[in-house]
């Protein structure tokens, strides 16, 4: 039969032309094919999206209908009864309206947060009374929120305000624009890497870099982050640099950033957070480089502001002049308003204002696309979130690079948004990490929290992912369990931090606390159960906080700084409570998910759960487990109750490496 065939298709002329159609039919199939599979995964996350933002808005409606101010309060989503402390402008020429409570008390932890997006509105006032605005600043006792325009007419300084959470419903329309113009994408650099991240096509290289080419700009890189900066050099299209906690993504990434830039290239640098884009930032300024930072500068850190576009914008050196034209503008029209008023307005001089109003209108617009178009020109990296990363200049520049920093933490749609307007991205991730946070359950189930980061790294072949392996923050005790669970035991910690502990401090004294590294703090059969908190749902355990705050005062007394410690707790119940238990302002105190991506010399966390049903929630999820244990350098203390906790494999092991390396112990002989 086979023989057959061959024989049929290689003789007779008239066979060639059957053949270019059978071939022609194959490759429309498989084209049909291959498009009704790019709809099929663009079209269900359309669809995820979809439940996601309505589960987002049904929260929300819940928090305004259902709740009472109160009880927004409590759950954070609010603050209520401010007074006006002070109205005044930003650097960037925003608005700004300071409040605190009117009642001199501290604005609570769990509170809007610079940038969020929030209603402004009169005590006790119906809801449609209110205007927006974005949170800019947040201290102890004053929150600043920044307005994009003036305050309604009914503002009143003397007046009472609240502040409400509002959301950010422009994300969900940038998603969906994204998911729509790469799933319809017909050819061209965007429809390339949608292939590759559907397995359709293969990624390719340059063939032409090797290592020794390269002149390492950071002469302390390791081999792994040499070679990944190797292969992301060498990538066409798309590049995966793994890296487990602390092992220098950034770093590599920073790397790549200035080998592209002594290129000519024009790179889009993102992450999912404002928090992480800082970061980023931070570290490029470091290294001198020109960085513009796109986004409010509500959202950005106050010594970074310089680097934004806002305020490179306001203060160019013609900004003056577009400010003096505006004026100019203002008065003229003003002018022909009064006079046309008076009957006063003769025809030759209407025509003479309104040109003059024109001319001055075209000088502004000019002037300023001059400002807008030497501000970007300065720049070779750009910075943003991914939602941020829509902005027009982007449309107008060829983004040569796109690096994506926590890309594990990032969601696919969202991962989109940049990625329409790259020829080529470099991925930087963990997926033993926490994932982004999705709200809609129905919406995690069915895969919103499943990353392009981890879909690519199961996709592609080794050439174009590299594992960091060198880690620069823990200890050797703390790494090895992480290590083990979830890189194959690849890790090594670096000789500088292998062994560090909390009494090789300056400032701190030796004793037992701080000479040990690791502590498992068993409160299995000492009752100290858990409990529901009334209003939020979160859970909390009185006498575990306890006993962090005992070790926490034990280790401040041996000399530890309080800037040095984090208290970790999944649970924001718990978080709250030992907020309430504790008076230093500089100490951290938040849940795993707050802390992703930050490091402390000694982290005490708190696991809460303690049920004779065995009940884990949070838990179970054990990528925030190694969050956050992996957050401490040089001490890791953590307390649970081990008869709940063993019912998980995972923290069977855990327990039983705490006992494999003597750093168990029970709250029976601790206290
Ligand atoms: N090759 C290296 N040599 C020494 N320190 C390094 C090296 N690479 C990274 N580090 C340090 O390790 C820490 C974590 O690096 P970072 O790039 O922020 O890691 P990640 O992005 O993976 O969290 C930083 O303090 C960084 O300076
Ligand atoms: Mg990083």
């Amino acid at each position: 039969m086979a023989k057959r065939q061959t024989a049929a298709w290689t003789s007779g002329a008239g066979l060639s032309a059957r053949r270019s159609n059978l071939f022609l039919r194959l490759l429309r199939f498989a084209r049909n094919d291959v498009s009704r599979n790019s709809e099929k995964h663009f079209t269900h996350l359309a669809k995820l999206l979809e439940i996601e933002e309505a589960e987002e808005i049904a929260q929300f409606k819940e928090f305004f209908l259902n709740k009472t101010p109160e009880e927004r309060e409590l759950t954070g989503f609010a603050l209520l009864r401010l007074a006006v402390h002070e109205i005044h402008y930003s650097g960037a020429g925003h608005m700004l309206l300071s409040f605190k409570y009117q009642i001199k008390k501290p604005i609570p932890l769990y509170s809007p947060d610079a940038g969020d997006l929030v209603t402004v509105a009169p005590t006790g006032s119906a809801l449609a009374d209110n205007f927006f605005a974005t949170v800019y600043e947040k201290t102890n006792e004053i929150i600043t929120v920044a307005l994009d325009r003036h305050p309604p007419d009914w503002f009143n300084e003397d007046e009472l305000y609240d502040l409400s959470i509002a959301g950010n419903r422009g994300s969900y329309r940038k998603m969906r624009e994204a998911l729509k113009a790469v799933a319809t994408q017909p050819h061209g650099r965007l429809a390339f890497l949608r292939d590759i991240s559907l397995g359709i096509k293969k990624p390719e290289s340059y063939d032409t870099v090797k290592p020794e080419d390269i002149a390492f700009l950071n002469s302390s890189l390791n081999q792994w982050q040499k070679e990944a900066v190797v292969m992301a050099l060498s990538s066409r299209d798309i590049a995966i640099v793994h890296g487990p906690p602390g092992t220098g993504k950034t770093t590599v990434l920073v790397e790549i950033i200035r080998q592209s830039i002594a290129k000519g290239e024009f790179i889009l640098a993102t992450a999912p957070s404002n928090t992480a884009c800082d970061h980023m930032l931070e570290c490029l300024v470091k290294e001198g480089v020109h960085a513009l930072r796109l986004g409010h500068p509500a959202r950005i850190m106050e010594n970074l502001r310089d680097h934004t576009l806002d305020f490179k914008l306001a203060h160019h050196r013609l900004a003056r002049t577009v400010d003096e034209l505006e004026a100019e503008m203002e008065r003229l029209e003003k002018q022909r308003g009064r006079r046309r008023d008076r009957g006063a307005l003769s025809r030759i001089e209407r025509e003479e204002i309104t040109d003059r109003l024109r001319d001055t209108k075209q000088e502004i617009r000019m002037l300023e696309n001059q400002i807008f178009a030497e501000v970007i020109e300065k720049a070779p990296v750009i910075i943003a979130t991914h939602t941020g990363a829509s902005d027009s200049i982007l449309r107008r520049k060829k983004v040569n690079l796109l690096v994506m920093d926590e890309a594990s933490q990032a969601t696919e749609p969202s991962s989109w948004i940049p990625l329409l307007h790259a020829e080529k991205v470099i991925f930087a991730g963990d997926h033993f990490q926490l994932p982004p946070t999705v709200i809609s359950k129905k919406a995690e189930d069915r895969g919103l929290n499943r990353t392009l980061f981890e879909r690519i790294h199961g996709l592609v072949g080794d050439s174009w992912k590299k594992l960091l392996r060198v880690q620069y923050r823990m200890n050797e005790k703390i790494m090895n369990f992480s290590s083990r669970e979830f890189y194959e035991g690849a890790l090594i910690a670096d000789e500088s931090v292998k062994h560090h502990t909390l009494a090789d401090l300056p400032h701190v004294k030796h004793a037992p606390e701080t000479e040990e590294s690791f502590i498992f703090l068993d409160t299995a059969g000492r009752g100290f159960e858990e409990a529901l908190e009334p209003g939020s749902e979160s859970r909390f355990n009185r006498e575990e906080a306890a006993v962090i705050v005992r070790h926490l005062n034990r280790l401040l007394e041996l000399g530890l700084k309080p800037q040095e410690v984090a208290l970790i707790s999944p649970y924001s119940a718990q978080v709250r409570l030992l907020s309430s238990m504790i008076e230093f302002s500089d100490l951290e105190i938040d849940s795993v998910d707050g802390f992703q991506g930050r490091e402390k010399e000694a982290v005490l966390l708190s696991l809460v759960r303690s049920n004779v049903e065995g009940e884990m929630g949070f838990l179970t999820d054990t990528r925030r487990m190694n969050v956050a244990m992996t957050r401490a350098r040089r001490k890791l203390f953590v307390v649970g109750d081990s008869a709940t906790l063993a019912c998980i494999p995972f923290y069977r092991d855990f327990i039983q490496y705490a006992e494999s390396i003597g750093a168990y112990r029970s709250v029976w002989e601790a206290t």
